[in-house]
C-alpha cells in the first residue's frame, strides 16, 4: 500500500503537507473550542488495539475474540484499552439490494460484537471512501449510508475511514489536473460518511486515515473527525517512530478534547525494537495526546511489554484532560527536550536521546531556563516511579535510544 500511495503521491504532485519548519519554543495558544456532540465520543484520545500492525490481512474473528479476551485478562481494560479495532480484510461482498456481507473470516460479525460488548469492551471497524479498500477488499463508496446503517446494526463504535482507492477512482478520474478540486473531493467524501454516521444516532468514534494531506488537521473537526492521520504509515523500527514523532512539530495547537492528531498505532511489542525504543515511543505518543492503540500479539505479550503498555503514570499523561499536545522545546546534539501542559497545573518533561553515536551527547545537562523553568524542580520518573530533583545544567545520563519522563506537579 505503501508503493501504491508513493507513486501516487509522486504521480500527481499531491505532497501537500504543511507541517512547521520551525519548532515552537513555548506551548502554542490552543484554539477555543466549543465540545460538539461528536467530540464527545472521544473526550481524551481513544486507546485499544487494533489488528493491522501484527496481524494485517490475516486477521479472523478468532484473533479479535483472543484479543478481546486479552486486554481483560492481561489488565490493559482496566488500564484505560476499550476499543478492539478490526482493520482491513473483513469485507465480503454487497448482495442484490447492496449489503455489504462478511467474508469466511468473519462469519458473524453482530455475534463478534456481542461478544466485544459482553467483556466491556467497544468494537472497531475499517472502510474507505473509495470502491476498494486498500487491500484491494469492497469499500464504501456509494453505499455510504448503507454502510453506515449496517455498522450501526451490528453495534459498532468506532470507524478508520482510509483513502486508498479514492484516489484514483475519484480524485484522479474526476479532476486530473486541479489539485485543489482533488482535495474538495477529498474532503466531501469524508464529510458524505460523517453525516451517515451521525444519522445513524449512534456513537461512532471516526479515525481520518489519509496520511496528512491538506493539512487535515486544519478541516478534519470540520468533518466530524474524533482522529485523523497525521503521517503516512508507521512500522516497527526506530527510524520510522522518530520520524513520525518529528513530523508532530507545529501540530500540538489542532489537538483538543474531542478531535486528535493521530500519529499512526503503537508498534510497541513488534518487530526488533528494544525496551528503550518502545519506552520512547510509548511516552512520546502519550507526549503527543495521540491515540495509544496497541498493535502487538497480545496472547504472547512479554511480561515487559505488558509492564510499558500499563504504566498508569504515562497513560496519564496521555488521557490528561487538557488535551494540550507536547510541543518540543530544543535539542543538543541528538538529545530532544519536549514538554507538555497538564491540568492542575503540572508539567511533563521529556528528554529523549535519539543518539545515532554520531554525535556525543554523554552525559546531557538540562537547560531548565529553556522550559521557563527556575531552580529545582521536584518530580516524579515515570519509568522508575521514584522521584527526582531537576536542577539547572545537571547531568543526565539517558542511553541512546531512551527516555526520562518526568512529571513536576507543581512547577516554578
Ligand atoms: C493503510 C493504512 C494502514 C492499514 C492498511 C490496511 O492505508 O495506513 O493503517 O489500515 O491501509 O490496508
Amino acid at each position: 500500500m505503501q508503493l501504491f500511495r508513493s507513486s501516487l503521491i509522486v504521480a500527481l504532485g499531491l505532497v501537500t503537507f504543511t507541517l512547521a519548519a520551525q519548532t515552537p519554543k513555548a506551548a502554542p495558544a490552543h484554539k477555543t473550542t466549543t465540545v460538539s456532540a461528536s467530540d464527545q465520543a472521544a473526550l481524551t484520545p481513544p486507546m485499544g488495539w487494533n489488528s493491522w500492525n501484527y496481524f494485517a490481512g490475516k486477521v479472523t474473528d478468532q484473533d479479535i475474540r483472543g484479543a478481546a479476551d486479552q486486554i481483560v485478562a492481561s489488565g490493559m481494560k482496566d488500564a484505560g484499552y476499550v476499543y478492539i479495532n478490526i482493520d482491513d480484510t473483513w469485507e465480503g461482498q454487497r448482495d442484490a439490494n447492496g449489503v455489504l456481507h462478511t467474508n469466511s473470516k468473519f462469519p458473524d460479525m453482530k455475534a463478534l460484537a456481542d461478544y466485544v460488548h459482553s467483556k466491556g469492551l467497544k468494537l472497531g471497524i475499517y472502510s474507505s471512501p473509495g470502491p476498494k479498500t486498500c487491500a484491494g477488499f469492497e469499500a464504501s463508496l456509494g453505499h455510504e449510508l448503507q454502510d453506515a446503517q449496517l455498522y450501526a446494526s451490528w453495534g459498532i463504535d468506532y470507524l478508520k475511514y482510509d483513502l486508498c482507492s479514492f484516489i484514483p477512482a475519484v480524485m484522479m478520474k474526476q479532476a486530473p489536473n486541479d489539485k485543489a478540486a482533488q482535495m474538495k473531493l477529498m474532503i466531501g467524501a469524508y464529510e458524505k460518511m460523517h453525516q451517515a454516521l451521525k444519522s445513524t444516532g449512534r456513537p461512532i468514534v471516526y479515525s481520518l486515515c489519509q496520511y496528512g494531506w491538506d493539512s487535515v488537521w486544519e478541516w478534519g473537526p470540520s468533518v466530524g473527525a474524533n482522529l485523523w492521520r497525521a503521517t503516512d504509515d508507521i512500522q516497527p523500527n526506530w527510524n520510522s517512530i522518530y520520524t513520525l514523532l518529528n513530523e508532530q512539530q507545529g501540530l500540538a495547537k489542532y489537538a483538543a478534547p474531542g478531535h486528535w492528531n493521530d500519529p499512526d498505532m503503537l508498534e510497541v511489542g513488534n518487530g526488533k525494537l528494544s525496551l528503550g525504543e518502545n519506552r520512547v515511543h510509548f511516552s512520546m505518543w502519550a507526549m503527543l495526546a495521540a491515540p495509544l492503540l496497541a498493535g502487538n500479539d497480545l496472547p504472547n505479550m512479554k511480561p515487559e511489554i505488558k509492564a510499558i503498555l500499563t504504566n498508569s503514570d504515562v497513560i496519564a499523561i496521555d488521557q490528561d484532560k487538557l488535551g494540550h499536545e507536547a510541543t518540543h522545546i530544543y535539542s543538543d546534539g541528538e538529545v530532544d527536550v519536549w514538554a507538555r501542559h497538564l491540568s492542575g497545573g503540572a508539567l511533563a518533561v521529556a528528554v529523549l536521546n535519539a543518539g545515532s553515536d554520531k554525535t556525543s551527547n554523554h552525559p546531557f545537562h538540562l537547560d531548565l531556563a529553556k522550559l521557563g523553568l527556575h531552580g529545582a524542580q521536584k518530580g516524579k520518573n515515570l519509568w522508575t516511579g521514584k522521584d527526582v530533583e531537576l536542577t539547572q545544567n545537571m547531568p543526565i545520563e539517558i542511553p541512546d535510544h531512551d527516555i526520562l519522563l518526568v512529571r513536576i506537579a507543581a512547577p516554578k
